[in-house]
């Protein structure tokens, strides 16, 4: 059976007072949560150890949006996966499209900060997607395929099932264009099929959709046969928003 997930990624986004004010509004609606769904909750790392200590009775894990390449020494500003586990964090966001996009980041880049991740006991949510023009060519099950074999080539067989893939088509983020479901399942698919070519437990892995979920077109997603919950961004900075996608799953 495969875990369904909801994960929410405040990009840079909050303060002390909203992280506090968001975990108390989403709070009790996460505990009275009936689906089985289980819910990853990525601040800007800064908060990190606020929202654990916030979400501390609670299931709700926490996450990191990033993690180094480094684990320690001289680079400032970094922040390692061993440090990220240190104070809670569960889960490790890596390869988001904005930072392949803003940063730059490469596909043997993100390779290594998987393999920080997990050698660092974080579940690993590895982003992927194709842009407008990709898409307009046709090419995304390419694209999807190739950022899949090289962000996850150093997976162990042992490190499978802590490995999840959220695919969100740069199009969609933020944009309100949402693909439409058929649209999203048909490149699910092409995951699944990707990573059991690769030798992973693919039908018992998690896949997201992430871009533009929000209340009125979860439920559709999620009853895709290979969408098994979603990487929600601005839907989750409102906390009846997330909680009605939360229920959707
Ligand atoms: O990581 C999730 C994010 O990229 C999706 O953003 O605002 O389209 O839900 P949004």
């Amino acid at each position: 059976m495969r875990r369904k997930l909801i994960a929410a990624n405040w990009k840079l986004n909050g303060s002390t007072a909203m992280a506090s004010g968001l975990v108390g509004d989403i709070q009790d609606g996460l505990a009275e949560l009936d689906n089985g769904v289980e819910v990853v909750i990525i601040p800007p790392a800064i908060y990190a150890t606020l929202v654990n200590a916030a979400l501390a009775e609670s299931e709700t894990s926490v996450g990191i949006q990033d993690v180094s390449r480094w684990n320690k020494g001289a680079y400032t500003g970094e922040v390692s996966a061993p440090m990220a586990h240190d104070v809670g964090c569960r889960y490790a966001l890596v390869g988001h499209s904005e930072r392949r996009e803003l940063l730059g980041e490469t596909d043997t880049l993100i390779a290594d900060k998987v393999d920080n991740a997990l050698s660092a006991s974080l579940n690993v949510i590895l982003c992927v997607g194709e842009t407008e023009a990709q898409r307009e060519a046709g090419a995304q099950d390419r694209v999807v395929g190739e950022q899949l074999k090289q962000g996850l080539s150093r997976v162990s067989d042992a490190d499978w099932l802590r490995v999840v893939v959220a695919y969100e088509p740069v199009w969609a983020i933020g944009t309100g264009r949402t693909a439409t479901a058929e649209d999203a399942q048909s490149v699910h698919a092409v995951i699944r099929q990707t990573l059991n070519g690769m030798g992973a437990p693919a039908e018992e892995m998690t896949l997201l959709y992430g871009g533009s979920v929000k209340p009125d077109n979860a439920k559709e997603l999620f009853a895709q046969p290979d969408i098994d919950g979603g990487l929600i961004g601005g839907a989750s900075l409102s906390a009846p928003d997330f909680l009605a996608i939360c229920r959707a799953a």
